[in-house]
């Protein structure tokens, strides 16, 4: 790792949450819970955007301490330690749809195969795979079930079938926050020969991403959610092992070694995870994620997830006494910072657009995803947020 101390400005870990809360403005006088969403930016990102800028008007690229190569280094080293790989195995793109679409599109499936997909799946891990139904390779939706152990029997049913070829999973569902039990599903992918892929974009930072233990072939993640970085930036993982069919499709001026000389054009490409970025990236937002990667890493990758669970337990508590019924009350053994709230204990009927909307009116910011009110906390997330959120909605079931 380089020496970020000499790169980035001081970040000093807070001494406790209420001052991790604070390199969030936001929540001082509004409460935002959707965090699996789109992240706000910190206090401490900003002003080292505004450092870098400073640095960059004063000597463009030439800028001493953002050096391109630097950054991107210590953005892959802290990648690694969250998936426990080498940094080689990571590239650095924009979105997860583009990931999963230059995967899809790089490799080579047998016809008459299936590709399984989780029901309810984000469009990201979806769309990407369509272009194979017109090669001879059907696309099939999985049920997740009620629980982690219902998926693993809907799962393991379609796999015995013989004929799948791949399964693209997300280990978080987007929407009631389940949380796959990934060592299984690894187990069952490795027993079936299908090649296991992943969306990590509601998994990376959140929960464990053992990605080799569960040899995941290809994976891709955005960068805004739960690494807390800059909406337009994603990762790429890809396996040591990743068969030898994997052909990047596109080659652009950024694919082959040694770009920085143009001419004359040759086919040696770079190693596979570089090839992710074709040409000339969002460098911007390369330091905005490092910085956000720094951040956290001082506070300690486990320790956010640890306060994630402890946050999340909490509002469950909190609204399960209120008589809500939460997705979560089904998995109780698993943690996930994805509440997803699906009705009210009493005979009155539950919107959850009725209730979005009335938080709104609080300054207190959620979603509604497939019928449910989602509520997703992170570290900005405190005890007293808990408690306003508990009087709004006393207030809310009062009316
Ligand atoms: C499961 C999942 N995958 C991917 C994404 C983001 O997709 P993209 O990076 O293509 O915008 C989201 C965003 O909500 C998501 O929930």
């Amino acid at each position: 790792m380089p020496n970020l101390n000499s790169i980035l400005p001081p970040f000093e870990t807070p001494k406790d949450w209420e001052s991790v809360s604070k390199l969030y403005p936001i929540q001082s006088d509004s409460i935002w819970f959707n965090f699996c969403g789109i992240s706000p930016i910190s206090t401490y990102a900003k002003d080292t955007m505004a450092d870098f800028f400073d640095e960059y008007s004063k000597f463009g690229i030439f800028a001493p301490r953002y050096s391109e190569p630097t950054i991107k280094q210590a953005i892959r080293e802290y990648i690694s330690e969250i998936l426990n790989c080498s940094p080689h195995n990571i590239g650095l793109l924009h979105n997860t749809s583009e990931g999963m679409n230059l995967y899809s599109h790089s490799i080579q499936l047998p016809k008459g195969k299936r590709i399984l997909i989780i029901e309810n799946e984000y469009p990201s891990n979806v769309y990407p795979w369509e272009h194979w139904q017109n090669k001879g390779v059907t696309i099939t939706f999985v049920s997740i079930g009620e629980t982690p152990m219902d998926f693993l029997q809907n799962l393991k049913t379609e796999l015995e079938k013989g004929d799948v070829a791949l399964l693209s999973v997300s280990p978080v569902h987007w929407c009631t926050g389940v949380v796959f039990d990934m060592d299984t599903i690894g187990d069952l992918c490795r027993q079936y020969h299908v090649r296991l892929v992943v969306d990590g974009s509601q998994s990376v930072g959140h929960v464990p991403s053992a990605f080799k233990k569960w040899d995941v072939e290809f994976a891709v993640f955005a960068a805004w959610k739960w690494l807390l970085g800059p909406l337009g930036m994603g990762v790429a993982y890809l396996s040591d092992t990743v068969p030898k069919d994997f052909n990047l499709i596109f080659k652009g001026a950024g694919s082959v070694k040694n770009d920085s000389n143009y001419l004359p054009y040759r086919d040696e490409r770079k190693p596979p995870a570089d090839q992710f970025e074709h040409s000339t990236a969002n460098f911007n937002d390369w330091v905005y994620f490092l910085a956000s990667l720094h951040m956290l890493s001082g506070i300690g990758f486990d320790r956010t997830r640890q306060r994630i669970y402890e946050i999340s337990d909490l509002l469950s508590n909190s609204m399960t006494n209120l008589g809500f019924k939460l997705e979560n009350a089904k998995f109780p053994e698993v943690k996930s910072g994805i509440i997803a709230v699906a009705g009210w204990n009493e005979k009155k009927a539950f919107s959850p657009e009725e209730l979005q909307i009335f938080l709104k009116t609080k300054k207190i910011f959620t979603v509604v995803r497939l019928g449910r009110l989602r509520i997703a906390p992170h570290i900005p997330v405190t005890e007293k947020h808990v408690r306003i959120l508990e009087d709004s909605l006393k207030e809310f079931l009062a009316k």
